[in-house]
C-alpha cells in the first residue's frame, strides 16, 4: 500500500525539498505518494511549483481557528512532511498525526536548532563555531522547535573556504536525499 502524504511548505518556501518528495513519490516502488501540498499563502512559490507539477494544493490562511482547518485540510493523508515550514504546528495536527508529522532541519540536530535557527543562518552558525562537519535531520515533530525524536541524519564536510551559502548549497542536496529515505524509514518501522 502507497501512504498518501501532505507536504506542508511555509509562505515563502522555494519548495525544493517539496519537489523532490514529489518525483521521490512517483517512483514505482515508493512506499508513499505526495498527494497534497499545504501553504499558508496562495502567493507562496512552493505552492505555485507543485500545481505545476500536477500536485494538488490548498491554501489555509493564518487566523482564528487555524489548526482545526488545518486537520480539515489534511483529511485523507496518512502522513504530513514540513517543508521550509517555519511555524510551530498546532497541537490539533499533533493529536491527529500521532509520530506522523516529519521535519528536515539543515544541521545535525540537536546542534544548531531551535527559535531563530533557519535557512542561512543555521550555516553562519555552523561555520562561526568551527565545525568540520555538518549535515540535515529529518526528525518527528512535537510541539517544540527542532526537538522530536531523529529519525535520520546525513553529514558532510565544512570545507576551510566554506561561505554560508557553499555549505547551504551542499547541505540541501543532501536534504533531497535523506527526507524520503526518512519518510520510508518510519512507515516501515510503523508496520512492523
Ligand atoms: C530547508 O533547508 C529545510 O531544511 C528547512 O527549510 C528549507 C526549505 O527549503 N526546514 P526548500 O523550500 O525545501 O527548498
Amino acid at each position: 500500500m502507497t501512504e498518501p502524504t501532505a507536504v506542508l511548505v511555509g509562505a515563502h518556501g522555494r519548495g525544493s525539498n517539496m519537489s523532490a518528495l514529489i518525483e521521490a513519490g512517483r517512483n514505482q516502488e515508493s512506499l508513499f505518494s505526495i498527494e497534497l501540498v499545504v501553504g499558508t499563502k496562495s502567493t507562496s512559490p512552493a505552492l505555485e511549483l507543485a500545481q505545476r507539477l500536477g500536485v494538488s494544493t490548498a491554501v489555509v490562511p493564518i487566523g482564528e481557528e487555524y489548526g482545526p482547518r488545518l486537520v480539515e485540510a489534511l483529511a485523507g493523508v496518512t502522513w504530513v512532511c514540513l517543508a521550509g515550514y517555519m511555524r510551530l504546528l498546532p497541537l490539533e495536527v499533533l493529536r491527529n498525526f500521532p509520530n506522523r508529522v516529519l521535519n528536515i532541519h539543515p544541521s545535525l540536530l540537536p546542534n544548531y536548532g531551535g527559535k531563530g535557527m533557519f535557512g542561512i543562518h543555521v550555516h553562519e552558525a555552523v561555520i562561526a563555531a568551527g565545525e568540520k562537519e555538518s549535515g540535515c535531520t529529518v526528525h518527528v515533530v512535537n510541539e517544540h522547535y527542532d526537538e522530536g525524536s531523529i529519525v535520520l541524519q546525513s553529514r558532510c564536510p565544512v570545507l576551510d573556504d566554506d561561505s554560508p551559502e557553499s555549505l547551504a548549497a551542499r547541505v540541501l542536496i543532501l536534504e533531497h536525499q535523506t527526507y524520503k529515505k526518512a519518510l520510508e524509514k518510519q512507515i516501515r518501522g510503523g508496520r512492523t
